[in-house]
């Protein structure tokens, strides 16, 4: 590789992760969830290793029109759903399934002369996020609404869970009630949970589930990493020292220099900015993977690159390999270090960064 960042997709992570995700559903379906280019790791690129899964969930018709044009012939879901009557019409053609979450839509829905038995849609129930979807109160006229029109091919039901990475929080637990509570029977299949809910509570498993943070490796819990829940890390963010330098006592460091040395020091420039979605609110301290040695951040993050204070590393040299998250530094540890998430992190990769795909075998991944 030359000196410019990289983002290296583990595809045999992913695999594992797939494979993770599968087990804890027992039979259970996946849609796998690969909104917002394959939450940045590149939507196309992660499809074909998602080949196991039952299908794919995305958020909007694009995406899944993307996926089509790819030849992507799995199940595939639009989370939310569609607002025109174009739009249904191409999700008809496309084989779509769709996610209906507001009156708007099924309005539209009505005035579209669709085929018979051409759409399957998922009615969205709010159990509690207060996002999108429709109350327990109206879910009952909206499937009325459903079985009297010829176009729909199947009713199913599903909710989003919103306080699940807490394992503690008993506003799941409540979610899942009112979700069962309504009568389930008339809908072909239903669906609560996400990582969070697949892996911490089971009470939400139900006949789909839809794992998306946890494929790429990531914890959905806020208590704990990757690795506790036999996670591997799927993006592998690095780059290359390009400068070394020895600063004097006193010096400052980088834009505002907000940094001083306290000490004579080495320091190490480092490829890799907010140019290429690195935070720009990442601390000093941070830590950074400089040849398998984390040293910490200092100064401003830059654009195009970051200082690490190389004292704990004397023998750094220009084209050392620094790790940013990912393989032996996770993902979750820098997010909360730069006061945002990993979701966050991930999907702001910016595209001048170069992706690469490798394939690491689990056994091998520490
Ligand atoms: C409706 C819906 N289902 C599932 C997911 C996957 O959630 P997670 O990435 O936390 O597993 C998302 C992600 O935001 C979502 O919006």
């Amino acid at each position: 590789m030359g000196y410019a960042p990289q983002a290296r997709i583990d595809h045999a992570a992913l695999g594992h992760n797939l494979k993770r995700a599968k087990a804890a559903a027992k039979d259970r379906k996946v849609w796998a969830v690969i909104k917002a280019d394959g939450y940045g790791h590149g939507m196309l690129r992660v499809a074909p290793t998602l080949a196991q899964a039952d299908g794919l969930a995305v958020a909007r018709l694009g995406e899944a029109m993307a996926l089509r044009s790819a030849v992507i012939t799995q199940p595939i879901l639009v989370l939310g759903g569609c607002y025109s009557e174009a739009e249904y019409k191409q999700a008809a053609e496309a084989r779509l399934e769709i996610v209906l979450h507001h009156i708007s839509q099924l309005k539209i829905l009505e005035k579209t002369g669709l085929k018979r038995q051409s759409l399957k849609l998922w009615i969205k129930l709010d159990t509690g996020m207060h996002r999108l979807g429709f109350t327990a109160q109206e879910i009952g006229a909206v499937v009325t609404a459903l079985q009297a029109n010829p176009a729909v091919a199947g009713i199913n039901l599903m909710t989003h869970l919103a306080n699940a990475d807490d394992r503690n929080d008993p506003a799941t637990g409540a979610q899942c009630s009112l979700f069962e509570s309504l009568d389930l029977s008339c809908f072909n299949a239903c669906s609560i949970a996400n990582s969070a809910g697949l892996l911490g509570h089971p009470g939400s498993l139900m006949d789909w589930v839809r794992p998306g943070i946890m494929l790429y490796g990531v914890s959905p819990f806020i208590d704990s990493t990757a690795g506790d829940e036999d996670l591997l890390p799927v993006m592998t963010l690095q780059s290359r020292v390009i400068a070394v330098k020895h600063c004097q006592a006193g010096e400052r460091v980088g834009y505002g220099g907000t940094f001083t040395c306290p000490t004579a020091m080495p320091l190490a420039v480092i490829a890799i900015g907010y140019g290429d979605g690195y935070p720009r609110h990442a601390p000093a301290g941070t830590p950074v993977l400089v040849s398998g040695k984390r040293l910490p951040l200092i100064g401003r993050v830059s654009m195009d690159m970051i200082c690490v204070d190389a004292r704990d590393l004397p023998s750094v040299k220009v084209g050392d390999r620094a790790v940013l998250w990912g393989r032996g530094l996770p993902v979750e540890e820098i997010a909360a270090a730069a006061g945002t998430i990993a979701y966050e992190l991930l999907c702001g990769v910016k595209r001048r960064v170069e992706f690469v795909d490798i394939n690491i075998d689990a056994d091998e991944v520490g």
